[in-house]
Parts: C-alpha cells; sequence; structure tokens
C-alpha cells in the first residue's frame, strides 16, 4: 500500500495512530536537529517531522520531490488554525524518495512568481497549485450536478460526430483533411446544432451533452478555440418550457454547488435590455439604467446635445463629490477609441441643493434640476450624459455604465444576478458584406406575428430566440427553431444562399423536416464561462485544464506546429 491517507486528511483523533503518506515537497525548513516538510497532494498539506536520523535525506530533500512516508501522528506543538491539519504532524519513521525533481520554475504555491507564458508553459505544474485544483473540482462538480439534474427530468447524453461539416454559427471553421477523401475536408463543429435537431427528427426528445465545440475566432478572456457547452435541445415545447426547465437547472446549480438560493431570474425583452442598459447581455447586479432626457437637454443652445439623436443620462448615487481629476479620468476613459464618445457632460447635484455642470453655459440651475428630476437624480448624485446616434451611445453609455460599476464595488463576484434577455431580432445587417446574417443562427424561427415582415422588412423580424445572461455576461443562448422545409428554405433564400446552396449545405436537414420533424428548440450553456462565474472570476482560462493562449497556442505542446512532408503528401496538402 502506497499511503494510508491523503495530506488533507488527518486530524487531532489520529494522534497515535501509524500512517503512510504520499506527495511533493512544498517546502522543507531544515532546523539543524530537525527538519521540517509540508508534505502536499490535492487534498491538503501535512506536516512532516524529521529527526536526526533522518538527516542526510532531509538534507537532500528538493522542492517538489515525490516521496512516500510512514509514520506516526503527533500533536503538534505551536498548532496552524489556518490549515485543517494543522494541529497534527507526523514523527516520520522511513522517507523514501519515489522521484527527485528539477528545481520547479516557478513557486508552486497559493500565490506563485511565475508570470503568465511560464505557468502556461509548465501548465502541468501550475495545475498542483491549489487555486487551479479548486477551479477543476469545481468544474467537475458543475458538470456532475448538471447531469444529475438534466438526468432526473429525463435528458438523454447522446454523442454526437466532431469530424462533420460546416455549421454556421457565426465564427470561421477549424477544418481537417480527408486523406481518404482527396482535396476534402472535414469542418469540427461550432456546435452539434444540426445534429441535436436531426435527434429531435429521431425522436429523442429530451437531448444534452456536454461537449467540446470549436470556433475559429478572435480570443478574449471568456473565448477560447475550443470550449464546452452544455448543448440541450427538446421536442414539443415553446419557449416558455425551456426558459422554465433551464431557470431550473440554474437554480439547483446554485443550491447544490454554492449553496445559494437564486430568488429572482427576472426577463426582459431585448429591445428593453437595449433601452434601459445598452447591451444585450446587462450586468443586473446593480441599477444605473439609462434617461433618455432629449425633451429637456434640447433646444437650449448646446449644438452637441442639439444634433443627436439621443441625450442619454445615467446617476452615480453619492458621487457629486468626485474631482476634477476623477470626473477627467471618466472622460477620458469614454474617448479611448474602443468606447469612441467625443466627451462626457456631467452634473454634480450638490448637497445643498444647487447644480454644478461642465455645460452652465447652456443650462440654467432650472435646466439643469428638470434633468435631476427626470432621471431620479438625488442631492450628492452625479448625472453623467453622452450623446449621437442612438444606437452608438447606448452601447458607450454601456461601458460607461460598467466601469463606474466596477469603480464602485457594485459588481461584486459573490453576488450573482442571472436573467433571460429574449425576442431578439432574427437577422441583423452586415455592412461588409450587404446583406443580412442571422443573428443567432439560421435554425432560429420567427415570431409567428412578424412573419409577414420577412417579405419588406426583415430588419424588425423578431425571433424566439433568448440568452441567458449572469452578470453582465452571456452564458447560454437558444431559439426555437424552424421544422418546417418550406420556411427554412425561405429563410435560406433570405441570408443570401442560392437554392443550390443551401441544398448542399442543409439538404440533410432539410429533408429530415419532411420526414415529420416536431416542433423544437433549445438552448447551450457556455460551461467554461459558467465555471469561471460560478468561481467568481470572468476569464475562463483557469477553468480549463490545459487552454490556449491568446494567440491560439498551446505553447506547452508547441501547437499548432508544422507536419512532416510525408504527412502533407499523403493528404495531398502543398503549402505555397
Ligand atoms: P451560441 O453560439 O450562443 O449558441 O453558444 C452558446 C454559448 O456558448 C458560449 N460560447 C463560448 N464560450 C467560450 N469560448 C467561446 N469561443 C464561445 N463561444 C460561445 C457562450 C454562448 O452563450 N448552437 C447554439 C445553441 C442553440 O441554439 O441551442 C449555440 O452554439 O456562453
Amino acid at each position: 500500500m502506497y499511503r494510508s491517507h491523503t495530506n488533507g486528511e488527518l486530524r487531532i483523533e489520529h494522534v497515535n495512530q501509524h500512517v503512510s503518506l504520499c506527495g511533493w515537497v512544498q517546502k522543507s525548513r531544515d532546523l539543524g536537529a530537525m527538519t521540517f516538510v509540508d508534505l502536499r497532494d490535492r487534498y491538503g498539506i501535512t506536516q512532516l517531522v524529521l529527526g536526526e536520523e533522518h538527516v542526510d535525506v532531509a538534507k537532500s530533500l528538493g522542492r517538489e520531490d515525490v516521496i512516500r512516508i510512514e509514520g506516526t501522528v503527533i500533536e503538534r506543538e505551536s498548532k496552524n488554525k489556518n490549515i485543517p491539519t494543522g494541529e497534527i504532524e507526523i514523527a516520520v519513521i522511513e522517507l523514501t524518495v519515489l522521484n527527485k525533481s528539477k528545481v520547479p520554475p516557478f513557486t508552486i504555491e497559493k500565490e506563485t512568481d511565475g508570470g503568465e507564458e511560464l505557468r502556461m508553459q509548465y501548465r502541468y505544474l501550475d495545475l498542483r497549485r491549489p487555486p487551479l485544483q479548486k477551479n477543476l473540482k469545481l468544474r467537475h462538480q458543475l458538470a456532475i450536478e448538471a447531469r444529475k439534474y438534466l438526468d432526473s427530468i429525463d435528458f438523454l447524453e447522446i454523442e454526437t460526430p466532431y469530424l462533420i461539416k460546416s455549421t454556421p454559427e457565426g465564427a470561421r471553421d477549424f477544418v481537417v483533411p480527408s486523406r481518404m477523401n482527396e482535396g476534402q475536408f472535414y469542418a469540427l463543429p461550432q456546435s452539434p446544432q444540426t445534429f441535436k435537431q436531426l435527434l429531435m427528427v429521431s425522436g429523442y426528445d429530451r437531448y444534452y451533452q456536454i461537449v467540446r465545440c470549436f470556433r475559429d475566432e478572435d480570443l478574449r478572456a471568456d473565448r477560447q478555440p475550443e470550449f464546452t457547452q452544455i448543448d440541450c435541445e427538446m421536442a414539443f415545447v415553446d419557449q416558455e418550457d425551456i426558459l422554465n426547465t433551464f431557470e431550473g437547472m440554474m437554480d439547483y446549480l446554485f443550491k447544490k454547488v454554492k449553496g445559494i438560493e437564486i430568488n429572482e431570474f427576472p426577463r426582459m425583452t431585448y429591445e428593453f435590455a437595449m433601452e434601459t442598459y445598452g447591451s444585450d447581455k446587462p450586468d443586473i447586479r446593480f441599477g444605473m439604467t439609462f434617461n433618455y432626457i432629449n425633451d429637456v437637454a434640447q433646444n437650449k443652445g448646446f449644438n452637441v446635445f442639439d444634433q443627436a439623436e439621443s441625450v442619454i443620462a445615467i446617476v452615480a448615487e453619492d458621487c457629486a463629490s468626485y474631482t476634477r481629476k476623477q470626473l477627467d479620468a471618466l472622460t477620458d476613459y469614454v474617448k479611448r477609441p474602443q468606447v469612441g464618445a467625443k466627451g462626457l457632460v456631467y452634473v454634480r447635484c450638490n448637497e445643498d441643493g444647487t447644480f454644478k455642470s461642465s455645460v452652465d453655459k447652456f443650462y440654467s440651475e432650472e435646466d439643469l434640476k428638470a434633468w435631476a428630476d427626470q432621471c431620479g437624480a438625488k442631492a450628492g448624485d452625479l448625472i453623467l450624459v453622452l450623446s449621437g446616434d442612438k444606437a452608438a451611445t447606448q452601447k458607450q453609455m454601456n461601458e460607461l455604465r460598467l466601469h463606474l460599476g466596477n469603480e464602485l464595488g457594485l459588481r461584486n463576484p459573490n453576488v450573482y444576478a442571472p436573467l433571460w434577455v429574449y425576442d431578439f431580432p432574427l437577422l441583423e445587417w452586415d455592412e461588409e458584406s450587404g446583406r443580412y446574417h442571422a443573428m443567432h443562427h439560421p435554425f432560429t424561427s420567427p415570431k409567428e406575428e412578424d412573419v409577414p415582415l420577412l417579405e419588406n422588412d426583415p430588419g424588425n423580424v423578431r425571433a424566439n430566440a433568448y440568452d441567458m445572461v449572469l452578470n453582465g455576461t452571456e452564458i447560454g443562448g437558444g431559439s426555437i427553431r424552424i421544422h418546417d422545409r418550406a420556411v427554412q428554405s425561405k429563410m435560406f433564400d433570405l441570408l443570401g444562399f442560392t437554392k443550390e446552396e443551401a441544398q448542399a449545405q442543409f439538404g440533410f436537414l432539410m429533408n429530415a423536416f419532411e420526414y415529420g420533424a416536431p416542433p423544437h428548440g433549445g438552448i447551450a450553456l457556455g460551461f467554461d464561462r459558467l465555471c469561471a462565474l460560478f468561481g467568481g472570476q470572468e476569464t475562463i482560462r483557469d477553468f480549463i485544464a490545459f487552454p490556449k493562449n491568446n494567440s491560439g497556442r498551446d505553447v506547452m505542446i508547441d501547437s499548432p506546429s508544422p507536419i512532416s512532408t510525408e504527412q502533407l503528401d499523403e493528404l495531398n496538402i502543398q503549402l505555397k
């Protein structure tokens, strides 16, 4: 037997027991006659005491050596309240070095001195650190609990292929050349979308899969080229059924994994979200909602506002005392190219009932009071105003709102505010290609009452599409699908596919619709994002065991990398 216990297990009640432990040497402190060693495994740390008889081996021990010891559990003289094993230590009788370690390139403790790149290169060492072990454990728990929930309501987990052909989810495909079919390529799935719909045609009316998806797109903190979805589809359901089922799943996960009751799960239309927060994934942990003040701010001689389509104000509570410097910093923030505003107008609602604004030249106290009334601002608050083209101003104000939310500590990662956003537009106009694109994907159905608009006002057609949003992050998206061949074919027309192209790419799905396709719909949750948010973080990388860096590289295995001429020849690929 290698070990009788793990390094997180022994307590005061084990005193006098003979035990064996295995693990990595985290630290070793040589006190002359005695050496203390912190022995680590993924369960915790146990302190070892090596007496004089072990002096030689104690001196030779290095960080990250793998050892096995036998010894007796004894009570510690000076107890460490910070760790669960802190009341005991092991008086070592026998120590075996199972494998020596080179000096690790960075400290393998909770806090490390290793830079990002170095830690990625030695990911297997970084993964020994407690924060990452905690993250991967959380990921495991979430996966287990999601499976339990879905299983309890009759969902079947069914695997779908990875070597497929392109599904249009809006990103580029990763492609894989086929050796046996010269000049032809598989695509890795951006999601199992078409397969899960085919499973509905096959009668598996509740499907799910915790599944890897591949998208060749620009990477950000919450995007990886390969990521995982909890992908689900249901037949004989309407939107309400889906929202209720997955709201139920979130309630269950929060309760089981975090011990939190989610009391509110609001639903708002896309239009409302855009009007109120300037975002289709609003962070509703805090207020600071938009006020449109055109009627009180225009026609007073301030050209910038007079010419604007929208004048939008938000109220930063109790911020009237912001200094000139702080206000300048906010102005600089909105003027950054990433935000793109031309300037920022502020009004201090002073405690004494007076107002002081950056546009006093154009507005009287009375005018400013009208702004404050319209925005619901009280004495002590600060009003911030942006103006211009409506959509652009909403977007800029959303950035400012989130920035202020961060600055004012209103975005506490331990507070969870999920919601649904629904009634998304079916299509969005793409300037570059000069045509409409499906906002969600081409299999999403239009709202019944908007179908007549498809002919002459497609941009205003709403979809039976919804996103689940958590703390300002889109964690899931789905829709009720088209299940009728004629409607699906019309959709491909609208998206600029010729009949032949549509048949060549999606004939299999449209053909299937002719053999009794039930009404169906579904959703996919971004599992990595869910894990990160449950872990109180925004970056998904540390919730994935072996992630890629921002250039899509795995620096540990050094991939992507060239392949041999033989391989290229076999695949009949010639590099330019
Ligand atoms: P969608 O494209 O909205 O929908 O994706 C679903 C969810 O997956 C997550 N996600 C990502 N996470 C990490 N890295 C990425 N690159 C990435 N891209 C997306 C997001 C997103 O909400 N087939 C449809 C689902 C459906 O209609 O049922 C789909 O894939 O959290």
